[in-house]
């Protein structure tokens, strides 16, 4: 089994596995998500919670999750099947690839319609320019949401690129997109940061804000929140980085190409929590303001500094590219289910995840006009949809693939791949049998009440 190859192909080399991965962690949540749940869970204390998840949690699981799907080089569905029979296993492991494939989906609903705000956006950026009046700003982001064919139209135009990259498959769309939009974007927010940085006393605020923390801020629902944070950001607990492992050419070494994954999509998120916050506390903005933060706020500055403009047009064409880099990993492991299992062609593949998708999201779109009135469990589609996928579905397939590598695959198979130092090995043997299953079920248990 070790040296077999997916039907769907390979990376070109390991730089562009590292770049397309890279590409499925960073997206909005480092952007958008990251700097608004911060805001609403009080800060630095939320922060250094979420980055412990990210260490203790997110890498380890990061690593077991690429690891096994470049042993069973299929879908998730089928590389949980193949890797039960291997260790003589249950075969019911492969419906935790099926809860997989359903939060991508669920996640790629919600997702594309704030992909939708972001292309929405470049459009506001080119035609208009934005205001330098936090009011002003405020007014063009309330009317967007209030607008359910806005919304809808630009979902669409979201889901419609999407799918077209997907269609092209693996060497063909996936790879050529993330090859160049990602150093852009880096670059892009590495000069916003430096624009924080003329706001003078708010600059300090912000980064006061993001980096002192008060633990008193911090309840059962923020840890909750910083660790489902961990495993969205990152891409994990769903198959996203199985299927892309399962493209992984042979000689790559796992263990480290996760650690600059997850070091790059750190530092995009705190680069963009150093961005924003200076400038919601310049404009007297309230840093828990919810997921319209960036879109009340960064058009402040793009309003106010010189060349704002082009700035603003570049910024959010970049956030579009982002999310869609993280959206073709989101509905990959369906599009390649339907090819293996289906025998559908790519391109059928691709079109009928996209419509199911594409449908879902149209209820997200109205949860924030027309129906928001409509409540699950207090809950709009929109939240609920985000709390169900983050806290809930990928802490549990998180919390799953720990203990299928940790407890259930065979250790030789597991270190053939791997291919760590001993003490390495040790290491990560440790944090996924133990660390990372026992964090995450303690914090679930505390969320329902047990503990
Ligand atoms: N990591 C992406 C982001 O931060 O925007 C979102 C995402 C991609 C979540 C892939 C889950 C996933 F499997």
């Amino acid at each position: 089994m070790a040296n077999k190859k997916s039907i769907h192909g390979e990376w070109s080399s390991r730089f562009a596995y590292i770049l397309a991965a890279t590409g499925s962690a960073v997206g909005l949540g480092n952007i958008w998500k990251f700097p608004y749940i911060t805001g609403e869970n009080g800060g630095g204390a939320f922060v250094i919670v979420y980055l412990a998840c990210i260490v203790a949690i997110g890498i380890p699981i990061m690593i077991a999750e690429s690891m096994m799907g470049r042993r069973g080089r299929q879908s998730p569905i089928n590389t949980l099947e193949t890797l039960s029979t291997e260790a003589n296993a249950n075969k019911n492991w492969h419906y935790l690839g099926w809860m997989g494939v359903s939060a991508g989906v669920l996640i790629l609903s919600y997702y594309s319609v704030i992909a939708g705000w972001a292309s929405a956006y470049v459009f506001k950026a080119i035609f208009g320019g934005f205001s330098s009046d936090a009011i002003v700003v405020k007014a063009t982001f309330d009317d967007l949401l209030a607008s359910p064919i806005q919304l809808v139209f630009w979902h669409t135009a979201f889901m419609v690129a999407t799918m077209s990259v997907v269609m092209r498959g693996v060497n063909g769309g996936l790879e050529k997109a993330v090859r160049f939009f990602m150093p852009v974007l880096f670059a892009l927010l590495v000069l916003l940061v430096g624009y924080a940085m003329t706001t003078g006393e708010a600059y300090f605020k912000g980064v006061r804000f993001l980096f002192s923390p008060d633990f008193s801020e911090i309840d059962s629902d923020a840890v909750l929140t910083a660790m489902g944070h961990a495993f969205f950001t990152l891409g994990l607990g769903m198959g996203a980085i199985m299927v892309y492992g399962s493209y992984l050419p042979k000689n790559v070494s796992i263990a480290k190409t996760s650690l600059y994954i997850a070091g790059a999509d750190t530092v995009v998120a705190l680069l963009a929590g150093i961005a924003i916050f200076p400038l919601v506390f310049a404009n007297g903005l309230e840093p828990s303001a919810g997921p319209g933060l960036i879109f009340q706020s960064l058009p402040i500055a793009f309003g106010n500094m010189t060349g704002g403009w082009l700035f603003g047009i570049l910024f959010f064409v970049l956030l579009v590219f982002a999310a869609l880099t993280s959206a073709i990993s989101l509905i990959e492991p369906l599009v390649a289910w339907l090819v293996e299992n289906k025998g559908f062609t790519r391109t059928k593949a691709s079109i009928v995840s996209g419509l199911c998708t594409w449908t879902l999201g149209v209820s997200v779109a109205l949860s924030f006009n027309v129906w928001s009135g409509f409540k699950i469990f207090d809950k709009t589609i929109f939240d609920l949809l985000d709390y169900l996928t983050a806290n809930l579905m990928l802490p549990i397939g998180g919390l799953c693939i720990a203990i299928f590598s940790g407890w259930i695959m065979h250790k030789k198979h597991v270190s053939a791949e791997l291919d760590l130092p001993g003490f390495q090995f040790k290491v990560w043997g440790i944090l996924i049998r133990y660390i990372a299953p026992g964090a995450v079920f303690l914090v679930l248990l505390d969320v329902i009440g047990v503990i």
